[in-house]
C-alpha cells in the first residue's frame, strides 16, 4: 500500500473532487488505482492526471467515494497500483467520448486537436467539457439542460467520424454498448474503457470478469474488435456479492 499526502483538492461541481498528490511513478492514460480509506472498502478509481503531480477524480456514488470527497489538503491517501492495460495511443486526431465520471480517465488524452463528446444526466454533472479547445466539444445531457438532449450516442451521430483517427470511449456500459453497435461496421478504430465491479485489481478474485477475461489485468481498455466478440458486454455483470445480474441503464 502506497501512502501519499494530498497536495490539493479541487472541487468540481456538487459531488465531484480531484485529489492531487506528488508521485514519482510512470502512469499511462487508462490505468487505475485501488484506493482505500480507513474503515471503508477499497475501490478502483481512474487516474485523471498522469504528470508528476498525479490526480484522481472522484464522484460520490457509494460509501467509500462519499468519504473520499470529504478529504482535504494535507490528509493522507492510501492506494495500490497503477493497474490495468492503458489505452493504445495512436497518432492523429482523437475523438474522445466520456459519459458521467467516465471523462476522468479520458482527461490525459485531451490535446489541442482532440474533439470531445461529453455527456451526463444534467448540465451540473458534465465533467471536463471545458478542457477541450474552443469549438471542439459537443455536450449532451439526458434532460437537455446543456447541449443536445439525449445520450452520448446522439452526440457521436452528429459528427463526421471520418475526420478522426481514433475514438476513445469511457462511461456506463450501456452507453459504451450503444456506441459500439454504431461504430462496429464503420471504419473508425475505437477503444473502450469499461467500469465494472473490481475487488482485488490484480487478477485473483474474478469479480471483474467479462466473457472469461479479467477487466483488471486484461482491460479495462479493450478495442472495438475485442468487445464485438464479448456476449456479456452490455448484457450482464457480476455484483459485489458475485451474483450475475442484467445491466440496466444508469
Ligand atoms: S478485480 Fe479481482 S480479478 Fe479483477
Amino acid at each position: 500500500m502506497i501512502v501519499k499526502i494530498i497536495s490539493d483538492v479541487e472541487r468540481i461541481g456538487r459531488n465531484t473532487v480531484t485529489i492531487r498528490f506528488s508521485w514519482d511513478q510512470k502512469v499511462e492514460p487508462g490505468q487505475f488505482l485501488m484506493v482505500w480509506m480507513p474503515n471503508h472498502s477499497e475501490i478502483p478509481i481512474s487516474i485523471s492526471h498522469t504528470g508528476p503531480l498525479k490526480g484522481i477524480t472522484i464522484r460520490s456514488y457509494g460509501e467509500t467515494s462519499e468519504a473520499m470527497i470529504g478529504l482535504r489538503k494535507g490528509d493522507r491517501i492510501f492506494f495500490r497500483g497503477p493497474y490495468g492495460r492503458p489505452f493504445d495511443i495512436k497518432p492523429g486526431r482523437k475523438l474522445i467520448v466520456g459519459g458521467g465520471s467516465g471523462m476522468a480517465g479520458l482527461l490525459p488524452l485531451v490535446d489541442s486537436r482532440a474533439y470531445g463528446v461529453v455527456s451526463a444526466r444534467t448540465s451540473s454533472d458534465l465533467l471536463f467539457a471545458d478542457r477541450f479547445a474552443e469549438g471542439h466539444v459537443t455536450m449532451v445531457t439526458d434532460d437537455g439542460t446543456a447541449g443536445i438532449r439525449g445520450f452520448a450516442i446522439d452526440g457521436v451521430k452528429s459528427l463526421q467520424l471520418d475526420e478522426f483517427d481514433m475514438m476513445y470511449v469511457c462511461g456506463p456500459e450501456l452507453m459504451l454498448k450503444s456506441i459500439l453497435d454504431y461504430v462496429a461496421h464503420k471504419s473508425i478504430p475505437a477503444q473502450f474503457s469499461l467500469e465494472r465491479t473490481m475487488k482485488c485489481g490484480i487478477g485473483i478474485c474474478d469479480s471483474c470478469s467479462i466473457d472469461g477475461r479479467q477487466l483488471c489485468t486484461e482491460g479495462p481498455t479493450f478495442s472495438k474488435e475485442e468487445l464485438m466478440g464479448m456476449h456479456e458486454f452490455g448484457t450482464t455483470r457480476l455484483t459485489e456479492s458475485g451474483k450475475r445480474i442484467q445491466i440496466g441503464r444508469h
